[in-house]
């Protein structure tokens, strides 16, 4: 049977062929790796793909790096931010709980002030930034930086839980990016998300290759290959080896 979902295209090169031509709008999936597997980097590039050749404006939660030098390393992509941003196409929200001020890092009161739930307060500001912009997409860079501020597996979870809930009802489709070291420890929001894409980088010989698995992807058929990925000058692209002579 075909599937009647809506699709929403990744705009990522190579990735919808491998996931049937896209991701199931209005649901949250959970994109895992190593530092410098790509994860940031995915990211962006569904967002500006969105704004840009969907007319899906997206939301960017940076929990981990300041927007400045986000805006800075797209550049290099020819992603141009600050013109996605100045149309209203783009939001980019810096969630950090600690910022630098001028003399000092200083805690940010406006987001934490006595803050007991970081989950239930975040879930607000970006409901809230949803509206503003009428987004369509959002990620957020890194759901394993909220998981943190808790040391209670279980409230862990629930504050997963009530955000996946929140950003569904919404409708928007959203990708959690996750901090992966040790792959035997599964973390929580693999369980509460409806999709797990895993990025890798492996030695091959005396170099790195980059990969990308497609773990699961509710009510999706998908690739069960590990597929090359490719990091160059326009960004991530996912190679489909089989499918060459
Ligand atoms: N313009 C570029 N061309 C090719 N590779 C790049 C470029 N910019 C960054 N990279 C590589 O991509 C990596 C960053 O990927 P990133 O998306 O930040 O990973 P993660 O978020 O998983 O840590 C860098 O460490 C670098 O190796
Ligand atoms: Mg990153």
């Amino acid at each position: 049977m075909s599937a009647t979902y809506v699709k929403v295209k990744t705009g990522i090169p190579g990735l919808d062929s491998i996931i049937s031509g896209g991701l199931k709008q209005g649901r949250s999936i959970v994109v895992s790796g190593p530092p410098g597997s790509g994860k940031t980097t995915l990211g962006l590039q569904f967002l500006q793909a969105g704004a840009k050749d969907f007319d899906e404006p997206g939301v960017f939660i940076t929990l981990s790096q300041n927007i400045e030098e986000i805006k800075n390393d797209c550049k290099m992509y020819g992603w141009d931010f600050d013109v996605l941003t100045s149309k209203d196409k783009i939001l980019m929200i810096d969630a950090r709980p600690f910022k630098l001020t001028d003399q000092s890092i200083g805690k940010d009161d406006s987001l934490y002030r006595g803050e007991q739930i970081p989950f239930e307060h975040l879930t607000k500001l970006i409901l809230s930034s949803i509206k503003r912009i009428e987004a369509k997409r959002i990620v957020i860079d890194s759901i394993t930086v909220l998981e943190m501020q808790y040391s209670d597996d279980f409230y862990t979870r629930q504050g997963l839980q009530g955000l996946v809930q929140a950003l569904e009802n919404y409708g928007v489709t959203s990708i959690l990016l996750s901090e992966v070291i040790d792959e035997s420890h599964i973390p929580p929001e693999w369980f509460v998300s409806s999709g797990v894409i895993q990025l890798r980088h492996t030695r091959k010989q005396d170099t790195m290759e980059r990969s990308i698995q497609v773990t699961k992807l509710r009510g999706v058929r998908h690739s069960d290959h590990i597929h090359p990925i490719n990091l160059g000058e326009e960004g991530l692209q996912v190679m489909h080896p089989r499918l060459t002579p």
